[in-house]
């Protein structure tokens, strides 16, 4: 398959052919990483991603669009039904793309906005100081408790003092459920509207093992890469027509030129694949398996932020241990384990060293593991953990590790 860069480009393909030997061998436990379906790459490697495509289907700039037109017609239609809403825009680039369309859309510059604390899990977007988002519009923040959970009444009284223009709900980093009922309550009783941003979760909400965003939430955004394992890009959803017509606007012409007509098409794709019943399988599994893996690690009285998880990822916090999440980060990789370091409620370390990392299960779901290979990955962060600076223990660990990754490859050869 990667005849051309193989006969032209040496340097590349040689990186390429490392990287898929580092993502079938290694354990990949970053909660926003996943392994793509081959189909999905395929459609992203196609002629597609040679056409101009200005403008929404049936309205185009440029001419010979009939055949993308259909292509983007198909994946508005599959996102429509996957999450059970009227309108969807498929052209966001990327998660970042999408929330910042829907903020363009709705907001003037120095509205407000109410957002999820970035060091308490919320996401750049969500009106960090050093995002656009920060700079563009006025943001305020909520957090979580020590618990690792958000108290509701405590948002309920913020907003009434804030009164943003927008609250937004979603993370990069949180272990419950969120009531959306109750975040819906909290933007009515201030008159903002409602974005929920379920770039994390979105391939467990649309197997129903997540709480759904709809029907409480006035606008919905998402990644299609992470828990949904499709291409790297964003999508916007809704069900009201007003909002509809004012993000297709920002979107194009708003914010971006051409669709990227190759990863709109391996969106549809990806699509196809969430909406198949083994779906439902793949994301029960995920979440059994995190819950396995907390498990191991709770009864090796390690802590869990909120104890516990009700979704694909856990943060662990080292808050009692004498060794940041940057020293446990580092550990574990030199192990193949890969993870990553993240804040904790109540950090006091900055969040480049931090006192906790998030693991999370989507990846090696994916892969094919299991119950029996999550208990097996939990003591061995374990024993890393416990001996952190024990190096000859993590090289031999790797070992069993790339052992391990060896009888759960996902990409053969032919993949490139
Ligand atoms: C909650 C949330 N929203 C948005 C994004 C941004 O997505 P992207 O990296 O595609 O811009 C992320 C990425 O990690 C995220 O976790």
């Amino acid at each position: 398959m990667a005849y051309y860069i193989q006969n032209e480009d040496l340097e590349i393909y040689d990186l390429i052919q490392k990287e898929l030997q580092r993502q079938n061998t290694h354990l990949e436990m970053i909660a926003s990483e996943n392994y793509t379906f081959p189909s999905v790459m395929e459609a992203m490697g196609s002629v597609l991603t040679n056409k101009y495509a200005e403008g929404y289907p049936n309205k185009r700039y440029y001419s010979g669009c009939e055949y993308v037109d259909g292509i983007e017609s198909i994946a508005i239609e599959r996102a429509k039904k996957l999450f059970g809403c009227k309108f969807a825009n498929v052209q966001p680039h990327s998660g970042s793309q999408a929330n910042g369309a829907v903020y363009g859309a709705l907001l003037k510059p120095y509205d407000k906005i109410l957002g999820m604390d970035l060091s308490h899990g919320g996401h750049l977007t969500h009106g960090a100081k050093v995002s656009i988002t920060g700079k563009t519009y006025q943001s305020f923040f909520y957090g979580v408790e020590l618990d690792g959970r958000i108290d509701y009444d405590k948002v309920a009284d913020y907003a009434k003092v804030i009164k943003p223009n927008i609250l937004v709900c979603g993370f990069s980093a949180y272990t419950r459920e969120l009531d959306f009922a109750k975040f819906k309550e909290i933007a009515e009783s201030v008159g903002a509207v409602l974005m929920a941003d379920i770039a994390h979760v979105a391939g467990l909400v649309v197997a129903n093992e997540y709480p759904n965003p709809f029907p409480y939430c006035d606008v919905v955004t998402t990644t299609t890469h992470k828990t949904l394992r499709g291409p790297r890009g964003g999508v916007i959803l809704t069900n009201n027509e007003e909002i509809a017509q004012k993000i297709d606007k920002m979107v194009f012409p708003g914010m971006q030129g051409g669709p990227l007509m190759h990863v709109i098409a391996a969106k549809a794709v990806g699509f196809r694949e969430n909406l198949k019943p083994e779906w439902k399988t793949y994301a029960k599994q995920v979440k059994s398996n995190i819950k396995k893996l907390a498990e191991v690690l709770v009864k090796q009285e390690f802590d869990l932020v909120s104890g516990g998880t009700d979704n694909h990822l856990i943060l662990m916090s080292f808050l009692k241990n004498d060794f940041s999440g940057k020293e446990a980060d580092i550990a574990l990789a030199n192990a193949g384990i890969t993870v990553n370091k993240n804040t904790v409620p109540g950090d006091i370390r900055s969040p480049f060293v931090t006192s906790g990392i998030r693991i999370g299960s989507p990846a090696l779901t994916a892969r094919g593991m299991k119950e029996k290979e999550f208990e097996w990955i939990g003591e061995r962060i374990a024993e890393i953990l416990s001996d952190i600076k024990n190096e000859s223990l993590q090289s031999d660990i790797k070992k069993q590790v790339f052992a391990l990754g060896n009888n759960f490859i996902i990409y053969d050869k032919s993949i490139f």
